[in-house]
């Protein structure tokens, strides 16, 4: 029986790189002239539309309020293009890339502009032979989802309306609700106007190169499967630190804090990559259904474990690269008694066989010292016998670094002989880097978005699995109203999350 891969999966397997060519379709951002789109969407399609992923059969139409033309839309995406872009703006890719660019201003509130949009895409759709495939980018507050469904169901834009013939396609922005109700909502939303394989729920540490190759080490070789598991592993840890503060997201950022931020999204998604199980097949669903496996069998937090596994904290002022910064409760538009955390650490299990009695430590925070994100895979250290006997300190444990940024890579620690006698040991370490600039994380995504693959897109299920098990610690966290424990901008969090690594004998790596 003939084997077909998706095109995620050809990728991962390194078979295929480029998109099928001449990719017929229009994307319609809503929100088409917001932040999102001028620093990740734009600058993403141009580097796409450089790679020769975006034919001429492609369309670009910015939708929001803004009161821009074609031509001021072109310069906001110039603008983006020329700060945010991965690959310098050149004249030859703008020349390509600038006649792709529409833009209609309008609002998602007003019925009346969605026929207006209709009207704009025919006429796309007719001058560029789109063939009525539509992918709609929803870039917008998520009160806004229901409205932005019912507005292009009610002008006919969604499926197959009209006796368009084409696909379409929704894709949606985290945060995808605040807490597991909100979530069910918001979901609940999108499913009565789209079936869940229109759905391409976002988030972008999938997209990164990194996470996306998690999978290929770990199936595509043999040297790491076997001692993936609680006989071998002592412990793993996963972190992602930023340097930057809460920024000009301050009304957002507050209400979320990072555990929703960062945590039920981000950590957990990497989280299961590297915990899952070998899916059935590169199918989109068996992968995904196997990372569901991962999110299903963690051990829910009971509220007197929530006290002792999870640390949460707020940034004092400090200084980050030597540059005095302000505390969080300073920042502008930040309550000055804000509980809001901007830290957390926490320790979680996964009650299946491969991991039972393994701990996954996580943390994340912001204004720590460093600007690194990274998995641990901490190996058992080898017995006090031979070259570990005592009284000599014990060896160091093995340990497999994969680096998601900023240097994207992997390493492993190793013990080895020092050259020269006596015999002394030391570390070794096995470096690799990809010498290939990857690309950013959106532009992976949007690729998959116009192909069709949702492989590295949540479903409805995991976004909800992933919201239940946080549900558990927000509910704690609000019964004992619980403060967040200070640190000073440029650390590497509070010493309370320290503190609960040294419990179990170990150390958080340093950043
Ligand atoms: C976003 C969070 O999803 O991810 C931000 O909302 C965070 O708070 C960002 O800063 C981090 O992404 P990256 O790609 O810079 O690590």
């Amino acid at each position: 029986m003939a084997t077909v891969l998706t095109h995620n999966a050809a990728r991962l397997a390194g078979l295929v790189h480029p998109l099928p060519r001449e990719v017929a379709c229009t994307l319609v951002i809503l929100g088409g002239a917001g932040d999102l789109s001028h620093k990740k969407l734009l600058p993403a399609l141009y580097n796409l539309t450089l790679d020769g992923a975006l034919g001429p059969k492609f369309a670009i139409l910015g939708f929001s309020l803004e009161p821009l033309d074609d031509e001021k839309y072109r310069q906001f995406a110039r603008d983006g293009i020329e700060s945010f872009s991965r690959r310098a703006l050149t004249e030859a890719g703008w020349d390509k890339f600038a006649p792709l660019l529409h833009f209609l201003s309008g609002s998602f509130t007003e019925t009346a502009d969605y026929q207006k949009l209709k009207q704009r895409l025919g006429d796309i759709e007719s001058e560029t032979g789109t063939g009525g495939n539509r992918v709609f980018y929803f870039a917008v507050p998520p009160q806004f989802i229901e409205r932005c469904s019912a507005g292009l169901t009610q002008a006919g834009l969604i499926g197959q309306a009209d006796g368009n013939r084409g696909f379409t396609r929704v894709v949606i922005e985290k945060p995808i609700g605040h807490d597991l109700a909100s979530a069910a909502e918001i979901n609940n939303q999108l499913s009565k106007y789209f079936a869940e394989n229109q759905v391409f729920r976002i988030d972008h540490y999938l997209g990164k190169e990194t996470v996306e190759n998690l999978m290929v080490l770990r199936f595509a070789n043999s040297i790491f499967e076997p001692i993936w598991t609680s006989r071998f592993v002592d412990h793993v840890q996963i972190t992602v630190a930023e340097q930057e503060g809460v920024g000009t997201r301050a009304a957002y950022y507050d209400k979320a804090g990072a555990l929703r931020d960062m945590v039920q999204s981000h950590l957990l998604q990497v989280l299961c990559m590297i915990a899952m199980e070998a899916p059935r097949s590169t199918h989109p669903d068996a992968v995904r259904d196997a990372k569901l496996d991962v999110l299903l069998s963690l051990r829910p937090f009971e509220p007197a474990d929530v006290g002792k596994s999870v640390v949460r904290g707020q940034y004092e002022q400090g200084l980050v690269n030597g540059e005095k910064v302000a505390a969080y409760r300073a920042e502008e538009h930040i309550p000055s008694d804000s509980n809001t955390e901007t830290f957390v650490a926490l320790k979680c299990y996964i009650e299946n066989w491969r991991w039972a009695g393994v701990p996954f430590y996580l943390r994340t925070g912001k204004r720590m010292t460093n600007r690194a994100s990274e998995i641990a895979i901490q190996f058992k250290r080898v017995p006090r016998i031979l070259y570990n006997s005592r009284p000599a300190p014990p060896l160091p444990a093995n340990v497999l670094s994969i680096r998601i940024q900023p240097d994207e890579g992997l390493s492993l620690n190793i013990v080895g002989k020092q050259p020269g006698s006596p015999l002394r040991l030391g570390p070794v370490k096995v470096d690799f880097h990809s010498s290939i600039a990857s690309p950013e994380a959106y532009e992976t995504l949007l690729r998959d978005v116009i192909t069709g693959d949702q492989t590295l897109f949540m479903r409805r299920d995991t976004v909800e699995a992933a919201w239940r098990f946080i549900q558990n610690i927000l509910d704690s966290w609000e019964v004992s109203g619980s403060e967040p424990f200070l640190y000073p901008a440029g650390s590497s969090g509070p010493t309370e999350a320290a503190v609960m690594i040294a419990r179990d004998g170990r150390t958080w790596r340093n950043l």
